[in-house]
């Protein structure tokens, strides 16, 4: 088969070992023969393509980023976009596109899928909020960088008797924030899928240094919101990409300011953003994205069009992209629970507005 295969949306860690897979079990137990697409949606609307073999591949496998660049580009945005991208496709004479992406770069994949394209999607976010999956590669890595942060911060708020607010990324869904927030023993997390009463945070701290602790950590995904500014997140400027989307970020230092004022306690804000995106997977990261890769091109052998390479209960299977993009995978009630058994009083739920 001659396959294409791109990388869309933000960067994650494990892309380059997904598309090694690929090319890999491709070429060595399919013999198929690859073109790479370049920077997502826009390598298929203006034919940027390179070629994909072992040469392209060798060395890849830890390292961070994407040998195929990305993009947000939103072929829908785009004069013909769509159809340029199908003519493309016919152009090469694929028989096939593996798309690896979150749910704005398999929202196209679908969009083309419904046009007569033989698309197979690979899920990629660090926000570990897509349908359809239990865990997206890049999540474990982004958790681990934060954690470590976490914890180079508790020292210097221990030795400041600070309050340290640290904000991960997290647009829709506070998986970074509760999972690194709970590995790295923070005293309050603040996730998009709850709401916060800035007082009741500023309670908590209280208490908590009432009872003779002298700082505190406070960890806050990027989309989580002010209660008072009914379900609006926190913006850089009004400015959107392609797919709709403002740019967050910056909620920690408006939340360090409320913080200081309500308690008198000195805060400092910490913003690790793209940190969270850079350098080497993780070796859990590079393994669960080996099984994606290859659990993709067999699908691709298998005629199994339209959809997208999952992990359920720890198998790789196969989920069609609609359920994918169909919702966010947010963090649900069990989990909340599990984390605010933790605290006395600060917790994701004591905090959160009901
Ligand atoms: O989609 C993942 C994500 O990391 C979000 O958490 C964040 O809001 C966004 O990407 C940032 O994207 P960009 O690289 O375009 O600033």
């Amino acid at each position: 088969m001659k396959i294409g295969v791109l990388t869309g949306g933000g960067d994650c860690p494990g892309l380059n070992a997904v598309i090694r897979a690929v090319v890999r079990k491709g070429i060595f137990h399919y013999r198929d023969e690859f073109v790479g697409f370049l920077e997502g949606w826009r390598g298929l609307i203006e034919d940027k393509n390179t070629p994909l073999n072992l040469d392209s591949i060798a060395g890849i496998l830890p390292r961070g980023g994407t040998i195929l660049r990305t993009s947000r580009t939103n072929p829908s945005k785009r004069p013909d976009g769509v159809e340029r991208c199908l003519k493309t496709i016919a152009a090469h004479k694929l028989d096939a596109l593996v798309a690896i992406g979150g749910d704005d770069t398999l929202s196209v994949a679908q969009r083309l899928h419904e046009q007569g394209a033989k698309v197979v999607g690979v899920p990629k976010t660090i926000d570990n909020d897509l349908g359809g999956t239990d865990y997206t590669f890049g999540f474990d890595t982004a958790c681990n960088i934060a954690c470590e942060a976490i914890d180079r911060v508790h020292t210097t708020a221990e030795a400041h008797n600070r309050v340290m607010v640290v904000e991960v990324m997290g647009r829709d869904a506070g998986w970074i924030a509760l999972y690194s927030g709970i590995a790295g023993g923070a005293d309050v997390i603040l996730i998009p899928e709850r709401p916060f009463n800035i007082d009741k945070v500023a309670e908590s701290l209280r208490q908590r240094h009432e009872r003779g602790r002298y700082f505190s950590i406070v960890v806050v995904a990027e989309g989580a919101k002010f209660a008072t500014d009914k379900g609006a997140p926190t913006v850089q400027d009004m400015g959107k990409d392609e797919f709709g989307h403002a740019k967050l970020g910056g909620i920690a230092n408006t939340l360090a300011k409320e913080i200081e004022q309500r308690t008198g306690y000195e805060t400092r804000a910490v913003v690790l953003g793209h940190i969270q995106r850079g350098g080497s997977p993780t070796a859990f990261d590079r393994v669960l994205a080996t099984r994606y890769g290859l659990g993709a091109i067999d699908m691709v052998h298998r005629g199994e069009f339209g959809c997208m390479a999952a992990l359920k209960s720890n198998r790789i299977v196969s989920v069609t992209l609609k359920e994918a993009i169909s919702k966010n995978r947010v963090v649900d009630d069990e989990m909340i629970e599990i984390a605010a058994g933790l605290f006395q009083e600060l917790s994701v739920k004591e905090v959160a507005v009901k």
